[in-house]
């Protein structure tokens, strides 16, 4: 323990830690920050775009821009593990720091419904797969109520699922809506190479990525155009966990795919 530091004040300060989300250690040995290099001096800033040489703007000029990079990078997959791998390369997003896994996918890619969900929690982090956790195992229940699961043996009895974001959030706060901007290129192509019949949006954050709206209990249930198929916002299984009261629209919302499905084939 360092000098000067008793046992109630180091206890004080793991918890406030905890409390602001650092609820688990990420390395093998802990880092000792206070000895690390000091930061490098300030940068002079350098001229705008056009502006005349010599002369610093006030704006800063990013060295990427890291949307147009995402765009660039999904584009230039060819393929789902092209794709997945861009992902992972991806430099941009500072989530990808505290993550273990980028956390692309699960379920059969030939599948006519996608689902899109928020992010990973810790138990995705850990694991590499998307919805495995308590929430993951509502929702395979609820699909598999209406005969679709990840391990489908074919199109029609398939689930394929994916993420707004491929890397947990810290403290599973919300990913902002600079990251889900910044990201959204790589879920666009996604469902690009996918190209299922049919997307569900789980909960606020999938609705704001894929629609650019948010308001579930005003969303769900309502098909909606959006990157060239139907959407069906519906809510986010960790509501379900929270308020199992709301399952009774859930429902109604599987069936309404259901019937979707049936028409559609
Ligand atoms: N919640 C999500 O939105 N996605 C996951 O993968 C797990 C929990």
């Amino acid at each position: 323990m360092t000098a000067g530091m008793d046992w109630h004040l180091a206890r004080a300060l793991l918890e406030w830690q905890v409390e602001l989300g650092a609820t688990e250690a990420i390395g093998d040995a802990p880092i000792d920050r206070f000895a690390a290099s000091p930061p490098e001096p300030a940068a002079a800033p350098r001229p705008a775009a056009g502006a005349p040489p010599g002369v610093a703007s006030s704006v800063a000029v990013p060295a990427t821009d890291p949307v147009a990079a995402a765009a660039a990078m999904a584009a230039a997959a060819a393929d789902l593990p092209a794709l997945a791998a861009a992902l992972a390369a991806y430099p941009h997003c500072e989530l990808r720091k505290g993550a273990r896994n980028t956390v692309f996918a699960d379920g059969n890619p030939a599948a006519r419904v996608m689902l899109i969900g928020e992010g990973p929690g810790r138990e995705e982090d850990q694991r590499g797969l998307p919805f495995v956790g308590a929430a993951g195992q509502l929702l395979d229940r609820m699909f598999t109520a209406i005969g679709l699961s990840r391990a489908g043996p074919d199109a029609e009895h398939a689930l394929y699922i994916t993420n707004a974001v491929p890397w947990r959030p810290p403290g599973n706060r919300e990913p902002t809506a600079e990251e889900l901007a910044m990201l959204r290129p790589f879920l666009v192509r996604h469902v690009e190479l996918a190209d299922p019949d049919l997307i569900v949006l789980l909960g606020n954050t999938a609705c704001q990525a894929v629609l650019g709206r948010r308001g579930i209990m005003r969303l769900r249930g309502q098909w909606t155009e959006a990157l060239g198929r139907p959407c069906l916002p519906t809510l986010h299984p960790a509501n379900l966990l929270r308020s199992p009261e709301n399952k009774r629209e859930v429902w109604a919302d599987l069936l309404e795919l259901k019937a979707r499905l049936r028409n559609l084939s």
